[in-house]
């Protein structure tokens, strides 16, 4: 199995190679390319790709694209962060502790799915199979390395200029982050809902299999370096209780449940769980809780997301270990 990473220069593609080699895949043998040329990493080309039997995409949209209908055409795999597959029709949309079973042996594109999206499936599926979803809201707190090595970059250079007492220039986000908050995460449609608002619905009701689910959010920048946090609100199909959800988070696949107290984005940095906690009910409602939830957007939102797609595919032996 000759493996590859488009994108090895960004930060979700860097951390790819850092989750293959903690789980025992050899990085050094990983092709590494990105837009150009230079030490260790080649141009990205469709001759360049034409070696290798499963491509992680971890660049743009554009670069998706454009290579990868002729990997699939050969009988390649693509798995792809980037949004250009996630919605299209027969494609699977995975998460594996949510939805594994999407997986088919025909299938050679796997998008990876929006890294918001994604920490609020693995926090919701045990709401889901326990007592089902009628609506979702949920106000997100998304780190500045969402945004990629730019978006990090401009928020490390935000605070050196606040504590120089210079200005803060910006240019990636639509207002300087650093000691902010940026209600704004994407460009807004003509209703006023942003990009990401749009990917965390739709991509949500896909992975849960609920085409009807409603799924309303408010996307927001926060000046953390990494992890995504979540205010979630939950309408449930039949009455629940705390005790049942609070079982269901305690034995759900990829889930830290904390009884009690907070967690925050400093503490889940670098790890690949989705922290679920402060679980509670609506003044009484056996249908509305709320519960806050943290995860890594590089890694369980991107790079340890894609890692499990590829492992999941060899246990399944679509693809040779
Ligand atoms: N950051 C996150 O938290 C996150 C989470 C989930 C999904 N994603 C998605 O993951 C992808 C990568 O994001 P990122 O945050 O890692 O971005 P990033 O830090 O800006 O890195 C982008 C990478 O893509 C490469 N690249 C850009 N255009 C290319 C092209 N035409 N051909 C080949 N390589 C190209 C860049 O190479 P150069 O160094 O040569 O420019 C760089 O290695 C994006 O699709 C993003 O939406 C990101």
């Amino acid at each position: 199995m000759r493996l590859a990473v488009v994108g090895a220069t960004g930060v979700v593609g860097e951390t790819i190679l850092r989750v293959l080699d903690e789980r025992g895949i050899d990085a050094a043998s990983v092709g590494r390319f990105a837009s150009r040329e230079r030490d260790g990493v080649r141009a990205a080309s469709d001759e360049a790709l034409a070696h290798f039997d499963c491509v992680f995409f971890a660049s743009s949209e554009d670069a998706s694209e454009r290579y990868v209908p002729a990997l699939v055409a050969r009988g390649a795999f693509a798995i792809d962060n980037s949004s250009s597959y996630r919605m299209r029709p027969g494609v699977p949309l995975i998460v594996p502790e949510v939805n594994a079973d999407a997986a088919e042996p025909g299938h050679r594109i796997y998008p990876v799915a929006n890294c918001t999206a994604i920490v609020l499936c693995v926090a919701l599926a045990p709401v889901r199979d326990a007592a089902g979803l009628r609506g979702v809201r949920v106000a997100t707190y998304q780190a500045a390395s969402g945004a990629g090595r730019a978006g990090l970059e401009e928020l490390l250079a935000g605070e050196r200029a606040i504590a120089a007492g210079e200005a803060d220039a910006h240019a990636v986000f639509p207002a300087s982050l650093a000691r902010n908050v940026v209600p704004q995460v994407g460009a807004f449609d003509d209703d006023g809902w942003s990009g990401e608002e749009k990917k965390v619905a739709e991509e949500t009701r896909k992975m849960l299999g609920l085409p009807d689910l409603i799924v309303s959010a408010t996307t927001v920048r926060v000046p953390v370096r990494t992890a995504h946090s979540e205010a979630i609100f939950v309408e449930t199909e039949r009455d629940t209780s705390i005790e049942e959800l609070a079982a269901a988070f305690a034995r759900a696949p990829g889930v830290v449940f904390h009884r009690s107290g907070i967690v925050t984005p400093r503490d889940v940095e670098g790890t690949d769980l989705v922290h679920v906690a402060r679980l509670r009910a609506e003044s009484g409602s056996r249908r509305h809780v709320a519960l806050w939830a943290v995860g890594d957007q590089l890694r369980k939102g991107a790079a340890t997301n894609a890692v499990q797609i590829l492992q999941l595919l060899a246990s399944k032996g679509y693809i040779a270990p």
